[in-house]
């Protein structure tokens, strides 16, 4: 893909902003259509969006993501503070899209502003501010598939409403019996912090943060990525009663990360005493990435 965005717009267009086909309350304009018709998305999906979801579902194996997980979960890379990794990010520069000329930065203050004038806690404001700072992935020099891209459980079926399922025919795990049953290296309600996900900026950002903030907001970082769940309701039977019930949060925290993005950019130096002192309340001078 030309830049990270363009999956954003992608999911835009998949699950839109006022009722998703399949959501409660999605009302067809030709009632006789079924919902399968309004999936078109797949077909009209820019080429280089399908490129980006075949080489995510044909490299996303268990065996990739054990190795990812080795490669980068020792935090051992960096010592940043929350605004040096934003500043990091910042430095991720999208040259081809002439649609947005907003950083990286700007797109995650507009967020977190989104969330504060609703009035939200301050983790929830502060989880606005900083749930893409994994992407700082890409700055290793990781490809798109494995920085971005919706998630999935690896070791186990692919759920049909994941987007380009087709694709899976491609992974080697396809064509292991033991990680396509129904539970697969997993057992039946066993939670999501037993399940691995396919490997992502979700994922490395959780570790990073994970002692420091309260656990809905660790949800919010963790899964917000995770449209087959919280979008389609699938892999229920892999969830604790705990997962069921913390997935609420983060289906209230979807809509700031898909549709608060504008072309208004933030004042950063007015707005920063107070982020400064939102981050001092819930993290360390400087955290192991
Ligand atoms: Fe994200």
């Amino acid at each position: 893909m030309a830049n990270l965005e363009e999956w954003e717009d992608f999911l835009k267009v998949r699950y839109p902003e006022n009722g998703q086909p399949g959501a409660p309350g999605f009302q067809a304009t030709d009632p006789n259509k079924k919902q399968e018709q309004f999936r078109n998305y797949e077909t009209d999906a820019r080429p280089s969006v399908r490129e980006f979801y075949r080489l995510n579902h044909r490299h996303q194996t268990y065996d990739f993501v054990q190795a990812k997980r080795k490669e980068f979960l020792s935090l051992s890379r960096r010592q940043m503070s929350i605004w040096e990794a934003l500043d990091y990010l910042n430095t991720l520069v999208d040259e081809s899209d002439p649609d947005t000329d907003l950083s990286q930065l700007d797109h995650l203050l507009q967020t977190a502003e989104q969330i504060r004038r609703d009035g939200h806690p301050r983790w929830f404001i502060l989880t606005g501010l900083i749930h893409d700072l994994g992407k700082i992935l890409c700055l290793y020099g990781e490809p798109q598939w494995a920085v971005v891209g919706d998630t999935f459980p690896v070791g186990c079926a692919y759920s049909e409403k994941i987007v380009f399922h087709q694709f899976f025919a491609d992974n080697p795990d396809s064509r292991v019996p033991r990680y396509q049953s129904r539970t697969g290296a997993y057992s039946e309600g066993c939670g999501l912090e037993h399940v691995c996900l396919s490997w992502g900026h979700d994922e490395y950002l959780y570790q990073v943060v994970k002692d420091y903030l309260p656990q809905e907001a660790l949800y919010m970082v963790r899964y917000h990525s995770f449209y087959p769940a919280h979008r389609e309701g699938e892999y229920q039977h892999l969830m604790s009663a705990e997962d069921k019930k913390m997935f609420a949060w983060v289906r209230a925290f979807n809509p700031y990360d898909l549709y608060t993005k504008s072309h208004e950019r933030p004042e950063v130096e007015k707005l920063r005493p107070f982020y400064d002192e939102l981050i001092r309340q819930y993290f360390p001078a400087t955290l192991r990435w």
